[in-house]
């Protein structure tokens, strides 16, 4: 679907957040939207660039939070890990990592780049899937790939597609399928008839769609070799906790020095749309649509109706009622989203020792403009925990993009840092 114009905004009055930026954060270059912004800095280093993932964290921000906020050898928790840029950054410099999220798609790619592997093993193990998938491929049926999945590929990518992902869901070794599984998605995604660098899904047209010819089995060579060398690369014996958990059921053996995360600006159906960006990627490595659906419940906003609880924030109560004005769907999705948004934040900090850091970005709903960063704070302040520092960036590639719905994202992001009471 194309972007839709922008059309004009509702602003809910708040007061602004008070900047309160300390000597040595000034020191580790945290003082000012410029510096956060790492502009030409190169952000796809190590096993960042292994698979793409929405709304990622940036990984030069990560390391400075981590850097500045958490001595060496500690724990740093992410509990919406997403596609593992915090928590591969603290592999990188030390730490020890936990992450979690509901979606097994991130879990799987946050594993496979937290973990050490070996180059020549890897590459032995990468001839021989290649050499048997390529001769599968030869005799296997497409019929039962759904439509809606084929809808997304051209019919000759279809055949090395399931081709690899029987070879590859067979391998014995867990860390070694995870490795190649994610290789496995990065090229379902590649050879996928969409429009890069959008967040929902669209599919090619006319000479866009007739120029795409992409060849899968090279598509999985590059990012095979791709992956071994920078997991080969990883510091020796690294890896991290990683689980498929709602972050509203952790526990004390998830415990944490800081939790550095960046949570969902909305509900799966207004905001970026996790659902969508996985659903052909993981039908590839092997979870059926059906599965998919029903862990879906478990994202923030998306299971039964909560909103009838009055939420603890005084941004989101003005901002619910304009919502409400406009459309009685969007209000009800909106007060769930932030009822469970609540319900996660309370479990986060029951397990971090000294502070919680949350990155989070603006979004619009309804036309109405919702200050997430406002709201964390409100949120935070009534468990108790209060704002220590506070940073902002803006994201230059971001623009109030049209999600459908009249929903979008803001291209201002808040950096709050909460300090344990
Ligand atoms: C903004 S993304 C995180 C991006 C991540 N920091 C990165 O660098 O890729 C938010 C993540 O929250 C996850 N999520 C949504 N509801 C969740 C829940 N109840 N528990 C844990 N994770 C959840 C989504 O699946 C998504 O991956």
């Amino acid at each position: 679907m194309p972007l839709s114009p922008i059309r004009e905004i509702t602003d809910v009055d708040v007061e602004p957040l008070e900047p309160c930026l300390p000597v040595e954060a000034r020191a580790a270059g945290l003082e000012n939207g410029h510096d956060l912004n790492f502009n030409g800095v190169e952000t796809q280093h190590a096993t960042h660039s292994m698979h793409p993932y929405v709304a990622a964290m940036n990984p030069p921000l990560a390391a400075s939070l981590i850097g500045h906020y958490v001595p060496k050898g500690e724990v740093v928790l992410d509990p919406f890990c997403g596609g593992g840029g915090v928590v591969v950054e603290a592999i990188l410099q030390g730490r020890r990592a936990i992450g979690c999220d509901v979606k097994p798609l991130a879990v799987l790619m946050t594993q496979a780049k937290t973990t050490h592997l070996p180059s020549g093993r890897m590459l032995r193990l990468y001839m021989s899937i290649a050499e048997q998938a390529e001769k599968v491929a030869r005799r296997t049926s497409v019929d039962d790939v759904p439509d809606m999945i084929r809808f997304w590929y051209r019919d000759d990518s279809l055949a090395p597609l399931k081709a690899l992902q029987a070879v590859v869901c067979r391998i014995e070794d867990e860390a070694h399928r995870r490795l190649f599984q994610t290789v496995l998605s990065a090229t379902a995604r590649d050879v996928m008839l969409t429009y890069r660098g959008e967040i929902r899904l669209r599919k090619l047209q006319g000479s866009d769609l007739e120029r795409f010819q992409p060849n899968v089995f090279a598509a999985f060579k590059r990012r095979a070799l791709s992956a071994i060398k920078s997991v080969s690369e990883l510091p020796t014996g690294s890896r991290a906790e990683v689980f498929t958990m709602d972050c509203r059921k952790l526990t004390p053996a998830q415990v944490c020095h800081t939790t550095i995360t960046s949570p969902p600006y909305g509900d799966d159906k207004n905001g970026v749309g996790y659902f969508q960006f996985s659903r052909n990627m993981l039908f590839w490595v092997g979870i059926p649509l059906e599965e998919q659906k029903r862990q879906r419940e478990a994202f923030l906003g998306c299971g039964a109706d909560s909103h009838t609880k009055s939420a603890p924030s005084k941004t989101l109560q003005q901002t619910l009622s304009v919502i409400r004005e406009r459309k009685a769907a969007h209000y009800r999705e909106a007060a769930n989203f932030y009822a469970d948004y609540l319900d996660g934040l309370k479990k986060i900090v029951n397990v971090a020792q000294e502070r919680v850091i949350i990155v989070i970005g603006d979004r619009v709903l309804s036309r109405t403009r919702i200050n997430n960063g406002h709201i964390t704070t409100e949120f935070m302040r009534e468990i108790g925990w209060r704002l220590e520092h506070y940073y902002t960036r803006q994201l230059t590639k971001k623009r109030i993009a049209n999600l459908g719905g009249d929903g979008g994202g803001i291209s201002l992001e808040h950096i709050m840092v909460f300090r344990r009471p």
